[in-house]
């Protein structure tokens, strides 16, 4: 049964795009909506060659309805940095809501409302923290996460600020298309492992 994660965050920046994209190759059979009028996406799709994943450039606010047409195994929504326009419709129409959180105390402090809304919604949820420094003990910064009670797991891996997902962007290409073996394929293949037990318990 196909399911649909939609990526979010209030704050703009934070990684949503790069998750988003490098988690659909992963995925292999997938459909990328592109909800974001910045449409970075939509152009990432125009630099690959590849048939999966399919993007598509879509309104927030349709994209519910275009996924009664989705055909393939997962669906993934990347959104703007904003819950306005259409984003709490489209964690509504998806079945797992993933949060990127780029630590910091801002960050950190604009993350309660995208929690508030995501409980209205009703939706499984999770945190996963992005742009981590490489020498940054991410274990204590996750620990710190889960101290704070903030009512969603955080996923125990953590991605890291890597120049192969910069790199691979400008290509069209997720990091496992450019290196199986490459500190950034791993992270985001154990954060892919583990959104799918997640999902599918
Ligand atoms: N883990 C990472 N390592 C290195 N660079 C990263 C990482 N995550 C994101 N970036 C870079 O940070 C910038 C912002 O990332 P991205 O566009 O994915 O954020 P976003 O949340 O989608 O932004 P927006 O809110 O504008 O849509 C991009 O240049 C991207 O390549
Ligand atoms: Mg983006």
């Amino acid at each position: 049964m196909t399911k649909t994660i939609a990526i979010v965050s209030r704050k703009g920046g934070v990684g949503k795009s790069t998750i988003c994209s490098n988690l659909a190759v992963l995925a292999v059979n997938a459909t990328v909506l592109d909800c974001d009028d910045q449409a970075t996406l939509a152009d990432w799709g125009d630099r690959r060659s590849q048939l999966y994943p399919q993007v598509i450039s879509i309104a927030a606010k349709r994209a519910a309805s275009y996924l009664q047409t989705t055909k393939t195994e997962w669906n993934f929504i990347d959104t703007p940095g904003t819950l306005d326009g259409g984003v709490i419709e489209v964690m509504k129409a998806s079945d797992f809501v993933l949060v990127v959180l780029r630590y910091g105390q801002f960050e950190l402090d604009s993350v309660s409302t995208t929690l508030s809304a995501i409980q209205v919604t009703g939706k499984p949820a999770a945190i996963v923290l992005n742009h981590i420094h490489p020498n940054t003990k991410a274990s204590e910064l996750i620990h710190d996460l889960e101290a704070a009670e903030l009512g969603i797991p955080i996923a125990p891996i953590a991605i890291r600020l890597r120049t192969d997902f910069q790199n691979a962007a400008v290509q069209g290409m997720g990091v496992a298309e450019l290196s199986k073996s490459s500190k950034a394929s791993q992270e985001i293949m154990q954060l892919w492992q583990w959104l799918q037990q997640a999902i599918n318990p």
